[in-house]
This record gives structure tokens, sequence and C-alpha cells, in this order.
């Protein structure tokens, strides 16, 4: 990802940023972070870059021109290199820049996974008195702020915002586990943690954490989450409750709705419409748009008179795709939303607490099987084969999911013999198995693998499968996965369809 940071203190920013986690996956490449000096642009003999304001008021404000000058450099060379269709040229199209400023919409963790989903982003950082007006309509796209403050620029700003979107790009934190069980993970805050000596200050670590009875564990982390929320965060809390008033809706069909749960327990769900039994929630990670309506009776509209909770979740993230849960829906929907049906499939959904048998499949602890066969996650090099292997797939989502550690082979000395992976919605899907290592449960070993993987970080796995896809449903039964009785129903742009 590239961040452009506009500013008149390009040294603080980078000596920010240039160490620690963003350093690293700057030195990796994984990261590329410009500080473009705004005062490079001056057309002033003396490098000025503000003046007095018109109609009188204290300090001075940055001008127009400067600042239009670097964004302009900016926005053309992004123009220049883009190789996706956004904007190829073009630098007139607005590319996403955010300007920094105490006026702005509060900076979330939301808004930070709104933000990683960019290839590339600019941030203006104001100085004195503000910016031109004039400049500010013409160039940005979000105003944010990092709370009810005033700093003295905007460049902590930009470094807040820059190391929060820098953590969900992946490949950038090692360790895969820490992005998902953090504070905010599932709109509650984090449980309190412990390490050695088990006794400080006279103070001993809560008993259960010793026992090694990891479901207990789990429990407790999960009530001390809930009652810390609760405490400190009464407006998270008020989210949580509601949510999980809707997942206990959502689980009176519990293998239709498993998509909309997972979302929901991923702490990105946003409710757009709630109303008696239609809900309709928009997943700020994916764009994803899910709609059910658990009311039996036929006449019950879709979306009554169109009226929104959220006006501005429609308005900010257009649907351009739409999950439904009901056939009697997809004809109002695709009007509605100027959507085409892409496919229909069943929900198959492991509902044991306990993990899928591994014996004869592959071994847990990684080494090889007396066949030879292995188990490992896949790195970029093997994108261009899944690329060539399952046509389907846009390459750029494979090189997310391989880059974020969702995808995984099964190898014999090096040979990849088949694939399967974790989509961003978090289904279980991708498999395949080249032809000459069909039943010899080469793709049984690929989903069990993830199955447990998902039952290891308190997830339920499940899958989609399209009614065409005979072998799958096979596999999924076999594996003692339940199917959803109907089916839903994914909606996409008349343009991707
Ligand atoms: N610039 C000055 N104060 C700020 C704030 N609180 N948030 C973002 N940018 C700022």
């Amino acid at each position: 990802m590239n961040f452009h940071i506009l500013s008149l203190f390009p040294e603080m920013v980078l000596g920010g940023l240039a160490t620690s986690i963003t350093g690293r996956a700057m030195k990796q490449g994984k990261l590329n972070i410009e500080a473009v000096d705004i005062r490079d642009f001056s057309k002033d003999r003396n490098k000025r870059v503000d003046d007095y304001t018109y109609g009188g008021g204290a300090g001075m404000l940055m001008q127009a021109q400067p600042v239009y000058d670097a964004w302009e450099s900016v926005a053309k060379k992004i123009a220049q290199n883009s190789v996706t269709k956004t904007f190829p040229g073009d630098c007139s199209k607005k590319v996403r820049t955010i300007y920094v400023t105490p006026q702005g919409t509060p900076f979330s963790q939301a808004m930070a996974e709104d933000f990683a989903k960019e290839e590339e982003l600019v941030i203006l950082c104001g100085h004195y008195e503000g910016i031109d007006e004039r400049v500010l309509e013409e160039i940005v796209t979000d105003y944010v702020s990092i709370g009810d403050y005033v700093l003295t620029g905007g460049e902590l700003a930009a470094m807040v915002i820059v190391d929060a979107v820098s953590r969900l790009v992946p490949g950038v934190l090692h360790n895969e586990v820490s992005a998902e069980t953090e504070s905010f993970h599932g709109n509650l805050l984090e449980y309190p943690q412990y390490s050695r000596p088990s006794v400080w200050h006279e103070k001993e670590v809560p008993a259960i954490l010793l026992t090694g009875n990891q479901k207990e564990i789990d429990k407790w982390r999960r009530e001390q989450a809930v009652l810390r929320t609760r405490q400190r965060r009464p407006d998270l809390f008020r989210t949580y409750c509601r949510l999980e008033k809707i997942k206990e809706a959502l689980c009176t069909e519990k293998l239709l709705h498993t998509d909309m749960i997972a979302a929901i327990d991923r702490g990105s769900a946003k409710v757009v419409f709630w109303k008696k039994e239609e809900i309709l929630l928009y997943d700020l990670q994916t764009d994803i748009y899910y709609h059910t309506n658990l009311s039996q009776s036929s006449r019950q509209s879709f979306l009554q008179g169109f009226v929104m909770e959220e006006n501005d979740v429609l308005s900010k993230h257009p649907c351009n795709c739409l999950v439904l849960h009901q056939q009697k829906f997809v004809k109002r929907a695709e009007l509605l939303f100027e959507l085409k049906k892409t496919m229909s499939c069943n929900q198959v959904v492991y509902t044991r607490h306990e993990k899928a048998p591994v014996s004869g499949l592959y071994r847990p602890d990684g080494k090889c099987m007396p066949n030879g066969l292995v188990i490992k996650q896949l790195t970029k090099e093997h994108a261009k084969l899944v690329s060539e292997a399952y046509l389907t797939m846009d390459k750029e989502y494979v090189e997310e999911r391989i880059l974020s550690g969702a995808m995984i082979g099964a190898f014999v000395e090096e040979k990849m013999l088949g694939f399967c992976g974790n989509h961003n919605d978090g289904e279980i899907g991708m498999l395949y198995v080249y032809p000459d290592y069909r039943r010899q449960k080469v793709a049984k070993a690929l989903v069990t693998y993830l199955i447990n993987q998902k039952l290891d970080t308190g997830q339920v796995p499940f899958g989609q499968i399209v009614d065409t896809n005979e072998s799958s449903r096979k596999l999924a039964e076999g594996l003692g996965m339940y199917t959803s009785k109907t089916q839903l129903y994914w909606l996409e742009k008349k343009e991707n369809a």
C-alpha cells in the first residue's frame, strides 16, 4: 500500500513512521510512505506558503496554490503508475485524499478498515489556522479528526492514521492472529492479560488462566471483555447488545445465516436496516451487504419503503454486492440496486465444537505423512499457479488472500497437489486439486485442516456450495457438515455479473 503525506514537516512524519513495525514493513516493501514537502511547490521567492485571512482574524492560512500543486504532483504520479482501471492517466478523478482536521469525522477502526482497501492514500496535513477552503473543495474526499482536541498541525494525526491502516495491510503484522483478537474485535474491548510472574505485588493471576482448560479460559476471557466494555465504553456496549439481539434472531435459522453471524462476530458488520424480522447488514471489511427476512409471511416486503436507519452507509458504500437469504426478494433487489443474480448456493456448516479427525489425512505437527504429504501455508510465489488453476478468481484477490495467510496447499516434495483457502467473508472455499491427485483424500485433508484451524480461533467453519458442485457437496457432508435447507443468492453489479 502506498501512502503519500503532504506536509510542511515531512521529516517529522518519516521520522515517526520509519521505525518499529511500519519501518520494517517499509524495508520489506509492503508499505511505501512518501512525505511530500508542500513548501517545495511554493511559487514565492521566499518559499512562503501562508498568507493573511480575508475578512480578518488571527493567524495565517495555508494558500491554495502550493497545496494544490503538491497534491497534483502526487495524483499524476498515481494515475501514471496505476495498473488498474481506476484512473488510467486521469488525475481529475479523485484519489482518496484525507484532510486531517479537528472538524473531521472521528477516526475509528471501521474507518481504518475502509482506508486499508485502497492501494493509494493521500493525507493532507494542515498548519497555521488551516487551509484555503477552495483547494479543500477540489481535492479532499474525507475529512478526518483523531479526537476532540486541537494539535499544532496535522502530522501527528496523519501518523496515527497511517499506523492504524498499515497494520491491516496483509503481511505487515507477522503474527496474523493479533490483528484479529484485539480491542474492538467483535465490538468488544480486549480482555485483561497477564504474564510472568504469577504473583506480583501480592496480586495473583486469575486462577482460571493457569488451568490449561482452553475452553473455560476462552469463556472467561469473553465474559471479561463484555464486562470491561460495559464499564469503560457504554457506547460500544450498546452496539454490541444490539448485534447480539440480531444474532439471536438469525440463530432461528442458523445454517442459512452462518455468513451473517460470522460478519457480526468479526466485528465488521454495521446494521443498515432492522425492523421486526427484516435485517440488512453491511460488512465494512468486504463491502458485502447481507439481507434476510425471517418472517414467514409472503407479503412482507423487501426493505419496506426503502427507509434506512443509517442512510449514510448506503450513500457512502454503494451496494455492489448483496447476499439475499430468501429467493422471493431476488427480483425486487435486482431492480432496486441495479444488480444481477450471479449464483445461488447452499451454506454448509460444521456445527460441532470438536475438531475433525485428521488421521490418514495430514500431520498437525507440520511433518510429512508416510506418503510425503504435508500441508503448508501458501506464499507469494504460489500466486501464479493458483490463478492459473482457479480461473474464476481474480489475480489480485488471489494475491491478497495468499498475503493474508488465508491459503494453504498440499505438497509432496515441494510439488503442489492442490490448494484451498478462506475467503475474505470467512467462508472456506477456493478448493482445487490437480487432476492427477484427485480421489486421494487431498481435498479432504485441505478442508479438514481449515475446519480445525477455524475451530482453534473460535470461529464456526462454513462454506457455500453452488448447485452444480456435486463433489464439494459430498465432501462437506462426508466431513459431517450440515447443509442449509434453503439457498442464498449472490447479486452483483451488472458489469461484474
Ligand atoms: N489537526 C489538528 N488537530 C487535529 C485533530 N484533532 N485531528 C486531526 N487533525 C488535526
